[in-house]
């Protein structure tokens, strides 16, 4: 079911301040910087040498999921994000298998590949992306 590690999320509280202490301090390579309204976030993409990314994640507006995240748990790591061979296979198996899933169905995630999320109750308290290219 599963094919490597994609990326680790981090949320922040200010992206642009964040990408200065990302990119100028620590000398990871920024590929990208976007906005995603349907999921209610900005984000910072970063390359770290290797196969696996570090997303930065900005709450965008008041309403956005991030925004609890920040407030109860602070700046820190959000989500870790793996890849999958088939999406909708493995939540289908991961469904039958009893695990809370946040998507039922997978969404367009960056770049077109398709995302869905795995809930904390169902992984020892880390939101799980799954992502398929
Ligand atoms: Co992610």
């Amino acid at each position: 079911m599963f094919i490597g590690m994609d990326h680790v999320g981090v949320a922040v509280k200010n992206l642009d301040e964040a990408i200065n202490v990302y990119r100028d301090i620590f000398g990871f390579r920024l590929l990208d910087v976007h906005a995603l309204p349907e999921r209610k976030v900005r984000v910072a993409l970063f390359a770290t040498g290797g196969e696996t990314h570090i997303e930065l994640l900005e709450p965008l507006g008041r309403d956005s999921p991030v925004v609890k995240f920040l407030e109860s748990r602070g700046e820190g790591i959000h989500h870790i994000a793996v890849k999958v061979d088939n999406i909708e296979k493995v939540l289908e198996e991961l469904k039958k298998r009893g695990v809370v899933l946040v998507d039922e169905k997978p969404r367009r995630g960056i770049e077109g590949k398709k995302i869905a999320f795995i809930h904390p109750k169902s992984t020892k308290g880390v939101l799980l992306e799954l992502l398929m290219e």
